[in-house]
């Protein structure tokens, strides 16, 4: 059967959604290198994790990489927004690549704490997931000392050398509930262990979140675009259903099934951190092709964050202008 002509769907569009101030640099970063250098530029790890995002770079001569090795001497080497072990740096330095660096300065500031503890003889723990390159980037700022905890049940196991000396940061797209339970049972094992001053979460993170929570109240179903790789997207899809919302992760409007919308009076819409803007208005234009629908904007926080371009591509004009 077709599209029911009676009732009109309701969109509510999660705000804020999709790029956060380090993924927009990130992207400016390897737009900016390329008009600067021209192709071919390297980038060492997805930029950021949107296939979408991606693929566009590609196209304008971008050749992205997993690892240094394939990077040819002499070239130009960006690193992605999640950031690199120090080890990463140490091979470039040695192979004699030029480094631009689109790690976001959020990453960084966990990296500069990570850093610090353990020059003041901590021993540390992370949370985060592993495998994540921005796990991987974090837990390679120091060479030991480094446990990685993923729930509560990895802090109750955690054997740690010493429980007087302990620190702990975090991955900064967790959920922040889910971390929240994982800090508390790191106090109540590790009384006095020392955390970040400011949560390692990152804002966009946070109020991405946050507006799923709201969304939820209003919709029964939401829609998270973003990439399958993508840490916070994912949390926004569980989000989603821990509210007790059928929550799905897409990458664009192809992955839609028109069954998920039987039933459904209101859809709410958001995106991950890495999914431009395009996708969402994609994804618009296909609930509105099939049945009446009227689209609304809810808004829990106005974003004003912009982070600064590396000194280097500052003078360069920006793209399309
Ligand atoms: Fe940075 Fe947070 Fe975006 S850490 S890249 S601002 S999701």
């Amino acid at each position: 059967s077709g599209p029911k002509e009676t009732s009109l769907m309701k969109i509510y569009l999660a705000n804020p959604r999709g790029f956060c101030a380090g993924v927009d640099r990130a992207i400016d970063i390897v737009d900016l290198t390329l008009k600067k250098y021209g192709a071919p530029i390297y980038v060492r790890h997805e930029i950021v994790h949107s296939r979408h995002v991606v693929n566009s770079l590609r196209q304008k001569g971008a050749v992205f990489v997993e690892e240094l090795n394939e990077v040819p001497d002499e070239a130009i080497v960006i690193f992605s927004a999640h950031g690199v072990a120090k080890e990463v740096w140490r091979e470039a330095n040695r192979r004699g690549l030029k480094v631009i660096d689109a790690t976001c300065p959020l990453v960084i500031k966990v990296h500069n704490e990570v850093n610090r503890d353990y020059t003041q003889g901590y021993e540390l723990i992370l949370i985060g997931h592993a495998g994540h390159p921005e796990v991987i980037g974090t837990l390679g700022q120091i060479p030991d000392k480094f446990h990685l905890v993923s729930s509560v049940d990895d802090v109750e196991r955690l054997q740690v050398e010493n429980s007087v000396h302990l620190s702990y940061v975090t991955q900064t797209t967790l959920s922040v509930d889910e971390c929240r339970d994982i800090v508390a049972a790191l106090n109540r094992r590790f009384p006095g262990i020392k955390g970040p001053h400011q949560e390692d979460i990152c804002y966009a993170t946070q109020n991405r979140q946050n507006a799923v929570k709201a969304l939820s109240k209003l919709v029964d179903l939401i829609l998270v675009i973003g990439s399958p790789n993508s840490s916070n997207s994912n949390r926004l899809r569980e989000l989603g259903e821990d509210c007790g919302i059928t929550s799905y992760l897409i990458d664009s409007w192809q992955d839609i099934n028109p069954e998920w919308l039987n039933g459904v009076q209101a859809v709410g819409i958001t995106a991950g951190a890495s999914a431009p803007e395009v996708l969402v208005s994609e994804v618009v234009d296909f609930l509105k092709r099939y049945g009446p629908a009227e689209v609304e904007d809810l808004t829990v926080i106005e974003e004003d964050v912009e982070f600064q371009l590396p000194r280097e591509l500052v003078s360069i004009e920006p793209v399309g202008a």
